[in-house]
């Protein structure tokens, strides 16, 4: 798959198999990232990748799913939840002051979910979660802050993306047969020319 067809079709994913992702390739993903830019190339960000049942079952516990959609369209520990997750921190310092590591974050994160199309796995970008409550977990102290997980497994549903004008609404929804139908906005919808 070409990278134009990969940013195409790359959807979060909400449902996974039941099966482990090797180390070999959660550690590819890492890699992907740490090719991203970053503001001044200073690099602030760190990875923890979570991927023994029981330290997964405790983080995936903490994270909240496709809020937008009714009903919920969260996994279920046991049946389709993720395998893995990759956390990605920074130091308080850090992040309490530098308003470009949210840039920096976005920019790795999106190569780590490209990575994962051309790999083979689903993924998806959790942002809905207590920090506090996360950070102990992945055995952070207070010096080190989760600023985004990363759910990673193998993909148990194919969403599909619907073009949209600007006036269409952007909620993602189910259809009858409980396919995930996530609309994007057409580009002239979003780019002004001057
Ligand atoms: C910053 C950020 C935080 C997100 N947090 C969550 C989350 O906590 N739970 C979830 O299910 N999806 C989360 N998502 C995924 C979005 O819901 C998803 O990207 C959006 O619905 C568009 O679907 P797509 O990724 O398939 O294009 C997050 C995405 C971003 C960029």
């Amino acid at each position: 798959m070409n990278l134009s067809d990969s940013i195409k079709s790359r959807r979060s994913i909400r449902r996974y198999k039941q099966k482990q992702v090797d180390d070999k390739l959660l550690t590819d993903l890492v890699d992907s990232a740490r090719f991203a830019p970053s503001g001044g190339n200073m690099q602030h960000l760190r990875y923890v990748v979570v991927r023994t049942p029981e330290n997964v079952k405790k983080v995936f516990e903490l994270t909240g799913w496709g809020g937008h959609v009714r009903p919920k369209r969260s996994p279920v520990w046991g049946k389709d939840a993720p395998a893995a997750f990759i956390a990605v921190i920074a130091p308080a310092e850090v992040a309490k002051s530098l308003r470009h590591l949210h840039g920096d974050a976005g920019a790795a994160i999106q190569n780590i979910l490209l990575k994962a199309v051309e790999l083979g796995l689903g993924t998806c970008w959790i942002g809905n979660f207590k920090e506090e409550n996360v950070s102990p977990v992945i055995g952070l102290g207070a010096d080190m802050k989760t600023l985004y997980l990363v759910a990673v497994g193998y993909p148990d549903e194919s969403p599909v993306q619907e073009n949209i004008g600007s006036s269409d609404s952007t909620k993602y929804f189910l259809d009858e047969k409980d396919v995930l139908h996530v609309p994007k906005f057409k580009v002239d919808a979003i780019v002004t020319w001057k």
